[in-house]
């Protein structure tokens, strides 16, 4: 335990008073000549009346150091002009090792007794180390007990009515305490920004459309959206299909005629694909790559009511598609999509629920831009000015639905249907500045970033 913790939850009880102090101790060498002598006294005893090779001088322990101290302080001499090389000689009689005794007082815990400016010599010399201890000097506080009484949290209503408050202590608040952490689900940052999404739909009166169904049919993922069985998108490479169960049975018939009359010989005033249409394709199941097969089924529901009334769709789920994995696409993705149908709707309509539906999200600046998709005419690239990238950025797609696909559900002449995407992954990245689509789904998220992202608000 820390003396400060022991301090801090005991107030009045003890009292503490921090105190350092510093003294000088020897360190290892040091303490070994104060027991055996410098080197250079050393090196002086070593050295017989005759003298000695500096050659045999260098080998001993202490040569080195000793030899250049002993030199300075004209304890001893070399002469060079001898047979074997330079010999070294006595120059004094008697010598006095003043850094052992130095260090001897420092022993003796006299440290006072030396001067600075000798201290940091010898500190230099690294035979002397200062150590500071820091120490606390207890004494009894005001409150001071041997039996520790627990201090009351709470003022109750038995204290007040028998009047024991008055005997016992009660602990002080602690306006500094940060609040429990709640031990409580979290919501994956995808699932926080869909809630947001979801929020501006409702907002602007839009319902919610069941997508609940991973598994989709190639005739309502493809088929009944006027895509031709030959298009590449419904290919091995783009499209997941199902072994198992890898066919799909239960058709409205009439409808189906009526998709595969389109298909093969066009109608309401357009020419087809004219290819020969096949139901085994059509009943092929895919993992669904888009949810504008949820809006087919829900066109074709709407289509099927004694008397058409306007609506308003949107869904929020996840998609498949066999796509080639980076930083930014996975296999599966969420798709938002909202879809409006009426009479007379027109571009201009869309344009007007795009600039309301995205002003929602925060972003006012939008440009659009002629595409193509098999399925809707016209259609649109929706674009948004990114004030920090300080370029256009794409932020969805969008179209007019084709009466190839409206006209055989159904749907009264003169109804359009009004529609737009966009991926969820990708203001989710923005929004909590994940660069890695692996750092949000997959087995490489870091719980902790979940916990720690704050709700979406988009800035509306
Ligand atoms: C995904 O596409 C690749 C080629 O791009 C293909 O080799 C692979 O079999 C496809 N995966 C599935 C499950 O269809």
């Amino acid at each position: 335990f820390s003396v400060a913790a022991v301090v801090a939850a005991l107030p009045a009880v003890i009292l503490a008073e921090q105190r350092t102090s510093k003294h000088w101790e020897l360190t290892g060498e040091g303490a070994d000549i104060a027991e055996r002598g410098s080197h250079e006294a050393r090196v002086f005893g070593a050295i017989p009346k005759d003298g000695l090779l500096q050659t045999e001088l260098m080998k001993l322990p202490s040569g080195r150091v000793g030899f250049s101290k002993a030199m300075s302080s004209k304890w001893i001499r070399m002469d060079k002009g001898h047979e074997g090389g330079p010999r070294v000689f006595r120059m004094v009689e008697t010598i006095e090792d003043v850094v052992r005794q130095k260090l001897l007082l420092v022993r003796q815990g006299k440290s006072a007794e030396l001067e600075e400016k000798d201290k940091n010599e010898l500190k230099k010399r690294k035979l002397l180390t200062e150590v500071t201890v820091k120490s606390y000097w207890i004494t009894k506080g005001g409150s001071f007990s041997t039996s520790i009484t627990k201090q009351e949290t709470e003022l109750t209503a038995e204290m007040i009515s028998s009047g024991s408050w008055r005997d016992k202590k009660f602990k002080l608040y602690n306006f500094d305490a940060l609040g429990m952490a709640l031990d409580c689900g979290h919501l994956h940052p995808l699932m926080k920004v869909r809630t947001q999404f979801r929020q501006i739909f409702l907002e602007m009166g839009f319902t919610e459309m069941p997508t609940n169904n991973f598994i989709e049919s190639s005739f309502w993922n493809f088929d009944s959206l006027f895509q031709p069985q030959q298009h590449p998108a419904r290919d091995q490479h783009d499209t997941f299909f199902l072994s198992d169960p890898a066919l799909a049975h239960e058709f409205p018939q009439d409808y189906l005629e009526k998709v595969k009359k389109v298909h093969t010989e066009g109608g309401y005033g357009s020419q087809g694909y004219k290819y020969d249409w096949k139901l085994e394709e059509a009943r092929k199941n895919v993992l669904r790559t888009h949810t504008t097969a949820v809006s087919a089924r829900m066109l074709y529901r709407l289509a099927q009511q004694e008397e058409f009334t306007p609506v308003k769709y949107f869904s929020i789920d996840r998609v498949f598609r066999n796509e080639t994995l980076d930083a930014t696409h996975l296999a599966e993705f969420h798709q938002i999509e909202g879809v409006v149908a009426d009479y007379g709707l027109t571009l201009g309509d869309l344009m007007g629920v795009l600039h309301q539906f995205f002003t929602k999200l925060g972003i006012t600046k939008l440009r659009f831009k002629p595409a193509y998709n098999p399925y809707t005419e016209p259609s649109m690239e929706v674009f948004s000015f990114h004030e920090g990238l300080k370029k256009w950025v794409e932020v969805g797609n969008s179209g007019i639905f084709r009466p190839e696909m409206l006209l055989p559900m159904g749907l009264p002449e003169g109804v359009t249907v009004i529609a737009w995407g966009l991926s969820l992954e990708r203001p989710t990245m923005i929004k909590y500045g994940i660069n890695n689509i692996r750092e949000l789904v997959g087995h490489k998220v870091n719980l902790q970033m979940v916990y720690d992202s704050p709700l979406c608000r988009l800035d509306s």
